[in-house]
């Protein structure tokens, strides 16, 4: 089963969202503000239900006003209980319902059919939740019309294959750097922090070139902060996870405007119109007018594409060793695929764009492993990691496997995704054998499913094969 959540009503004509406010600042005494986020919330819920009451809303509660199911929905999501919870929510109310979450209106919506009017209604706007969107600005979520049109086709093209052809080189760089510092040597190692640093890396390096070394290191643990602060009740009251998470979310702001500006500077002395950075690209583009974006837009697109562009990929690469880690077989012929890949090549030489084509069965691996789609009748024993069940895609049906999304919306960034993935993983596979440290762990939701202990494994090196590179 796919669930999509879409917040503020926005399918039914009705922006009930905009009568709740951005976050409520009361620095100067907690006290006023729990008076205030007791009373605001009751007042809203009464005007709300005023305005809500001549629409035509699909059925479902909206729970205790402004929290609505936020505290149950992030315990079940926190005690991997999630799936349960939609379960549960499909059989009370249908596929259909509406609810309230982190501080907005949201209809849930699942299956097949839901997948197919998703996917297929290009003036549908998706929005975050008001946590995401007072955090991550005004990115292309939230979007429609001409400006979604030219964020999305500045972002299509700038994640083309033609970039990625180019890019393939930076990605491998950065990923042996990263194997040699943080993986030869040691004989365990935590997999999720590693894998989040290395997505960081590699995505800081595409959106901000030349000057990645620098930024990333200032911008890592205030990712991390606000990320974590996604799903919050959008409250700013201090020492709260959303509080956290906003200050992170200004300081990010600032030193990226800053970059944004410098750039910006150089490009109208006539230096940098070469740089194949997203930042350069963007301010290139706008500087020839061929999108009306203005630079705090770029700023709030080049946040959200840091964080949907290293958030995924780590998971997958921490979910995949987890499962070969139990699948000696597919471990055994992703091996040979990949030995063969490393035969072919010098001691230094760099993957190619034709190296990452060939991982053909690594990747349907990979594919298995990204499944959120948990629908016994499409997918008998959906939980068994079972990769042979995409080996013939045209016995799934139409819209029940979607993990980039479909029609218009659909992930940009799959290619890249697919790219960064298999070089990780082919230095991974043909260097190293793995056993979990601890074979009892377990996973929650937060926001992305994080292994309990960020998933320990022993490193035992292994020989490689003749003529490999390191
Ligand atoms: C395993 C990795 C990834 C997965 C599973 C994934 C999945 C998704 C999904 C399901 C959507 C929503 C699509 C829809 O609603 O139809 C999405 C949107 C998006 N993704 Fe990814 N993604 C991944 C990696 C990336 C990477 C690496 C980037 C950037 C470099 C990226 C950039 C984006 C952007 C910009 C959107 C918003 C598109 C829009 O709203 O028009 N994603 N992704």
């Amino acid at each position: 089963m796919e669930c999509y959540l879409f917040f503020g009503f926005h399918l039914y004509g009705l922006h009930a969202a905009d009568c709740i406010p951005h976050t409520i600042s009361m620095d100067s005494s907690i006290l006023l503000a729990l008076l205030l986020a007791l009373f605001i919330p009751i007042f809203l819920h009464l005007l709300t239900r005023f305005k809500n009451s001549s629409y035509n809303l699909p059925p479902g509660s909206l729970g205790f006003p402004f929290i609505g199911q936020s505290i149950s929905f992030l315990r079940a999501l926190r005690s991997n209980t999630d799936y349960q919870w939609f379960q549960g929510r499909i059989r009370k109310y249908g596929p259909v319902s509406k609810m309230w979450l982190f501080g907005s209106p949201a209809v849930l919506m699942a299956g097949p059919a839901a997948n197919h009017f998703i996917f297929s209604n290009k003036d549908l706007l998706f929005t975050g939740t008001r946590s995401i969107n007072v955090l991550t600005g005004r990115n292309i979520l939230m979007l429609s019309g001409e400006e979604l049109k030219q964020v999305r086709g500045a972002l299509q093209n700038f994640l083309s294959p033609e970039m990625l052809i180019k890019c393939v080189s930076k990605i491998d760089e950065e990923v042996r750097r990263h194997v040699k510092v943080n993986w030869v040597g040691h004989k365990t190692v935590k997999v999720l922090p590693l894998a989040k640093r290395l997505t960081f890396d590699i995505i800081c390096s595409v959106i901000f070139g030349q000057e990645a070394g620098s930024v990333r290191e200032v911008l890592a643990t205030d990712f991390q902060t606000m990320v974590k602060a996604a799903l919050s009740i959008p409250v700013k009251i201090p020492f709260t996870r959303f509080s956290r998470g906003l200050s992170a979310s200004q300081r990010i702001r600032k030193l990226l405007r800053g970059i944004a500006r410098e750039r910006e500077t150089l490009l109208q002395q006539g230096h940098g119109a070469s740089a194949d950075d997203f930042f350069t690209y963007m301010l290139a583009l706008r500087a020839g007018c061929a999108h009306s974006l203005t630079v705090e837009d770029i700023v709030d697109n080049a946040i959200f594409l840091l964080i949907a562009g290293y958030e995924t990929t780590s998971v997958l690469i921490t979910f995949m060793l987890w499962h070969l880690d139990k699948e000696p077989e597919v471990l055994g012929k992703i091996t040979e695929e990949q030995d063969e890949i490393a035969r072919n090549k010098g001691p230094e030489d760099a993957l190619t764009w034709n190296d990452v084509s060939r991982m053909k069965y690594t990747w349907k691996v990979f594919t298995a492993q990204s499944v959120t789609h948990l629908d016994a009748n499409i997918f008998p024993e959906p939980s068994n990691f079972d990769p042979a069940r995409f080996e013939n895609n045209s016995s799934i049906p139409p819209y029940c496997f979607v993990p980039f999304g479909g029609g218009p919306r659909m992930c940009p960034g799959n290619e890249f995704a697919r790219t960064e993935t298999l070089v990780t993983m082919h230095y991974l596979v043909t260097q190293f054998r793995w056993k979990m440290c601890c074979k009892e762990e377990s996973y929650k939701k937060d926001p992305s499913p994080t292994p309990l202990l960020g998933l320990p494994i022993e490193l035992e090196p292994r020989c490689l094969p003749e003529n490999a590179h390191a």
